[in-house]
C-alpha cells in the first residue's frame, strides 16, 4: 500500500528502551511510500544507533543542535520545513515536558517548537511515570496545544510492571498516522458498518455459513474511522483484527446481528450493511450434537437421513431504512448475473439511499474488488482495487450525499437519496 505516498516524515527519537521498536517503525512508514529523516535526542543514542537509523532509512541521523551538515547551520529549521508531519517516537517524559513548556535546548525540541507542520508524539514511560500529575497536565497541555497524542497503550512493561504507559506498537502507529493523513469527510459523524458471513446453528458443532471474510466490512470501518467518524462495527465470526479506534461487537447469527444493528441504529448518522447475511435459519436445530449413525434397536446402527426446516431471517437493512428517522442507509449487493438490474432492484426494495454493486466472485475473500454505485441518479464506477482504497473511495461518495442531503430541509430530505 502507498498510503503516505510522497510524505515526507521526521521521526524523532527520544530516550526510551522503546526507541528500538523506532526501526520497525521506520521501515513501515517506508514500506507505504514515506521518505524519513531521523533526528534523535543524546538518550535516544543510548538504546539505539543513529547507524541503525541511518542504513534504514538511507539518510544521515541528526543528533546534534550544532551540527554543521546543514550548509547553513540552520538544522533545527531546515529540516521540518519539507516535513508534512514530526513524529516523536517515542516521547519520553522528559520530552513531553519540554514540549508542553516550549523548551529548546536540542536540537529535536528545537526543531518542535521551530516547525510550521503537524507534531504527533506516542508516549513511552513506566505506569507510575505517566500516572505523575505533571506528566498528565503536560500530556493535556501539549493535546491543547494541537499535538495528536498516540496512545498511549496498557500492557507489559519493559520494567516488568503492568499498567498505562506502554508505547504503541509499530504497527498502530502507522495506522495511525496513516488516518492523520486522511481528509475528514465523516468528522462529527457516527457510522455503523456490518461486515463478515452470519453462522446459522445445525446442533452445536455444525452450521450454515457463507464464503464472505469481512475484508469489505472492515475496510468500510476502517475508511470510515479515518475519515473522523466515530464507528461501530457488527461483526459475524471473521477472522480479523479490529480496525483501530472501531468499536466492535461480535455476533454469530443473522437474529444476533439484527438485534445488535437495532440497538444501534438510532444514534447513528449513516449504516453501511456489508455483512452477507443468512437469509434463512434452521427452525428444528438439535441443541446436542447429530450423530451420522442412530443406534436401532437391535444396537447395529443405521445411518439416518436428515431434515432441515428452514425460517427466514429479518432484513436488517431494510429494518433500519424502515425506521421513523433512519440513517443514511448503504447498502451491498453481491451477484453472480445481472448485478445492474438485481442492484436497481436492491435500492428501490429496500428503500435505500446506495447499493453497493459488485460480482460475487470479486467480493468474497480477495483483497481487492471493484464496485459500482447506485444511488438512483445513475451509476459510478470505482475502478478496481485493493479493498481498503475502494472503502476510502466509498466512504467519500456517502461523505458527498450525506453532505448534500443534510443541506436540504428536512421535509424534503425525507424519503430522498
Ligand atoms: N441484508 C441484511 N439483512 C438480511 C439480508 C441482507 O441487512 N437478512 C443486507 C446485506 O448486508 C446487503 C443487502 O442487504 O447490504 C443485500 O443483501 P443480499 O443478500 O444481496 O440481498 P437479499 O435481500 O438477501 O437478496 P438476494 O439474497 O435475494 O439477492
Amino acid at each position: 500500500m502507498n498510503d503516505l505516498a510522497g510524505k515526507h516524515l521526521v521521526l524523532g527519537l527520544t530516550g526510551g528502551i522503546a526507541a528500538y521498536k523506532s526501526a520497525e517503525l521506520a521501515r513501515r512508514l517506508q514500506d507505504h511510500g514515506a521518505t524519513v529523516q531521523v533526528v534523535m535526542t543524546e538518550g535516544a543514542t543510548h538504546f539505539i544507533t543513529a547507524v541503525t537509523m541511518q542504513a534504514l532509512t538511507g539518510r544521515p541521523v541528526f543528533c546534534d543542535q550544532w551540527d554543521g551538515r546543514q550548509p547553513n547551520n540552520m538544522a533545527h529549521i531546515d529540516l521540518s520545513r519539507e516535513a508534512d508531519a514530526i513524529v516523536i517516537v517515542p516521547a519520553s517524559t522528559d520530552f513531553i515536558a519540554k514540549l508542553a513548556n516550549g523548551l529548546c535546548d536540542d536540537l529535536l525540541t528545537t526543531l518542535c517548537v521551530a516547525r510550521a507542520c503537524p507534531l504527533l508524539v506516542a508516549p513511552a514511560m513506566n505506569l507510575q511515570m505517566w500516572a505523575h500529575p505533571a506528566t498528565q497536565r503536560n500530556a493535556k497541555r501539549i493535546a491543547d496545544d494541537g499535538v495528536v497524542v498516540l496512545g498511549p497503550a496498557s500492557g507489559d512493561q519493559a520494567c516488568g510492571e503492568i499498567g498505562s504507559g506502554r508505547m504503541l506498537e509499530p504497527h498502530e502507529i502507522l495506522d495511525d498516522v496513516v488516518a492523520f493523513f486522511q481528509p475528514k469527510l465523516l468528522a462529527g459523524r457516527r457510522v455503523l458498518v456490518t461486515a463478515g458471513p452470519t453462522r446459522e446453528p445445525i446442533d452445536p458443532v455444525r452450521a450454515i455459513t457463507n464464503h464472505s471474510s469481512g475484508k469489505m466490512g472492515y475496510a468500510v470501518a476502517r475508511a470510515a474511522h479515518e475519515a473522523g467518524a466515530v464507528v461501530t462495527l457488527v461483526s459475524g465470526p471473521t477472522g480479523l483484527a479490529t480496525p483501530r479506534g472501531v468499536v466492535r461487537i461480535d455476533v454469530d447469527t443473522a437474529r444476533e446481528m439484527h438485534a445488535a444493528v437495532m440497538r444501534e441504529a438510532s444514534s447513528n448518522d449513516c449504516f453501511v450493511a456489508v455483512a452477507a447475511v443468512a437469509d434463512w435459519h434452521v427452525l428444528n436445530a438439535s441443541d446436542h450434537k447429530l450423530k451420522k449413525v442412530a443406534p436401532d434397536d437391535s444396537g447395529e446402527g443405521e445411518v439416518r437421513g436428515l431434515e432441515l426446516r428452514f425460517a427466514e431471517n429479518p432484513d436488517i437493512l431494510a429494518a433500519v431504512a424502515a425506521l421513523p428517522k433512519p440513517p443514511f442507509c448503504v447498502g451491498f449487493a453481491a451477484e453472480t448475473e445481472d448485478l445492474h438490474a438485481n442492484a436497481e432492484a436492491k435500492l428501490a426494495r429496500k428503500r435505500v439511499q446506495m447499493i453497493v454493486g459488485n460480482h460475487a466472485t470479486d467480493a468474497f475473500g480477495r483483497d481487492d474488488n471493484a464496485l459500482t454505485l447506485y444511488d438512483g441518479h445513475g451509476r459510478t464506477t470505482l475502478e478496481r482495487a485493493d479493498k481498503l482504497v475502494l472503502a476510502r473511495r466509498l466512504v467519500a461518495a456517502i461523505a458527498e450525499r450525506m453532505a448534500a442531503r443534510s443541506r436540504l430541509p428536512a421535509t424534503a430530505a425525507e424519503g430522498t437519496r
